[in-house]
């Protein structure tokens, strides 16, 4: 027996309905925003992503599925999509047709990462990237978008946290100033941070280790404190827009995002019921990516979210019910052959009408049927025997504890679909 690979799953058919329902809303959702939808290769050139998301981050170092093709061309399996985007916005010179893009995006991604509840090497994403403006009024659209796909959801328990770190130039004299502060700390830190302490210094905030965590609230100077007067402006009107259409949050200082491409906002949706893995979503500002690969300078802002964690959190809410899983409107249960023919010519018409039916396939005796269409949730039964074909007339089973109903030949495509309106 062949099996699936560790941190990979199958979607099961019995609970993609849980997944489809998730997609609908989105797909609703980003309508509204006017976001239109952008599809990406699964591969892509190494270096897109080396060069988009930084040679030092975790992704890079030693998450990627990277592979030589045939032709010795190193080729990576997508850790993420915002390099991808813009990859393909630059490429098919999305500009010549208008200086603001809104676009989302949907699909699987790849990371080798430990697997555990709520994180997968394949994984799926949905996100948008919204590029083009500086304006503090972007990042706002995009964090309310965010965080409305969640309460369109049903979530409540849920966080959302925001940080500016500031632009490039006082990033890195930030850098300067948090080594410098944890320079006499460093031999206590985990091996971990000791390692990151050079080229990754800002991901030691991301630590989960407590002696860590503890050492870094005391010493680590505020990056809100150290950014330029402008960021400092742009922080405060993305929070002025929130509270504007009242959208909860609490600053976090803390905030920085494994990936290296961010300037200014950060922001992460949390999901308090999910337990070490709790970012919901995570996103940011980029303004300098687009010219990182080789495009004109264009500021962009942007999140993605992570399709497992958002069922997972629905899960834990008790958001789905079985309801949604929407039954057949009719189960049609032949009993014996002749009544096999009439079964499959009219639900066949029912078919052709647009109605969802469920015609029975093992010639099981009418109560193992029943079972079965109680089983599938079907709205009603019919039972298909000599007698109602020689009549015409049939028996609608209400299959829901509601009334059955008399209909005939002539009558029941659209007695059915009456029900369904
Ligand atoms: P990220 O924080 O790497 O950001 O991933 C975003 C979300 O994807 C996470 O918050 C999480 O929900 C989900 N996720 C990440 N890794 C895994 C995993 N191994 N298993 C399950 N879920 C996972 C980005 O990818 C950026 N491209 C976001 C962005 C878009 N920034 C600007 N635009």
């Amino acid at each position: 027996m062949i099996r699936s690979q560790k941190g990979t799953h199958d979607i099961l058919p019995s609970e993609i309905w849980k997944w489809q329902k998730v997609e609908t809303l989105l797909r609703e959702i980003f309508n509204n925003y006017t976001y239109s939808e952008v599809r990406t290769p699964i591969f892509e050139k190494t270096a897109l992503f080396s060069r988009g998301i930084g040679e030092f981050t975790d992704i890079v170092s030693k998450e990627m599925y990277s592979f030589e093709d045939k032709g010795g061309e190193s080729l990576t399996l997508r850790p993420e999509y915002t390099a991808s985007v813009v990859r393909s916005y630059i490429q098919h010179n999305w500009v010549q047709q208008g200086n603001l893009h809104r676009t989302w995006y949907m699909g699987p991604l790849f990371r080798q990462e430990r697997p555990q509840k709520g994180r997968q090497r394949q994984f799926h994403q949905f996100g948008v990237e919204c590029i083009g403006s500086n304006g503090a009024e972007a990042d706002a659209e995009v964090i309310i978008l965010a965080w409305k796909i969640y309460e369109k959801m049903g979530l409540k328990d849920i966080e959302l946290k925001i940080n500016s770190i500031g632009s490039t130039d006082a990033r890195k004299k930030y850098i300067e100033i948090l080594k410098k502060a944890l320079e006499p700390k460093k031999i206590e830190l985990c091996p971990l941070c000791q390692d990151r302490f050079d080229g990754n210094t800002l991901r030691l905030f991301d630590c989960k280790n407590e002696n860590c965590k503890e050492t870094i609230r005391e010493h680590a100077p505020i990056i809100t404190e150290h950014i330029d007067s402008e960021d400092q402006e742009h922080f405060k009107k993305v929070q002025t827009l929130l509270d504007a259409v009242s959208v909860p949050y609490t600053v976090e200082p803390s905030l920085v995002r494994g990936l290296d491409y961010y300037t200014r906002t950060t922001f992460e949706i949390q999901g308090k019921r999910l337990g070490a893995q709790d970012a919901l979503c995570g996103g940011g500002r980029y303004d300098h990516l687009i010219a990182d690969l080789g495009g004109k300078a264009t500021p962009s802002v942007g999140f993605a979210a992570g399709m497992e964690r958002l069922i997972i959190a629905m899960e834990s809410e008790g958001l789905f019910s079985e309801d949604d899983n929407e039954g057949p409107i009719l189960f049609v249960a032949p009993m014996g052959e002749k009544a096999l023919f009439e079964a499959f010519r009219l639900s066949t018409i029912f078919r052709d009408a647009g109605l969802k039916i469920e015609i029975e396939l093992l010639g099981r005796s009418p109560k193992a049927m029943m079972r079965e269409a109680n089983r599938k949730n079907a709205h009603f039964a019919l039972m298909l025997g000599e007698n109602e074909i020689d009549s015409g007339e049939y028996i609608l089973k209400n299959m829901r504890g509601g009334e059955n109903i008399k209909s005939d030949s002539e009558n029941i495509l659209h007695d059915l679909k009456s029900l369904t309106d």
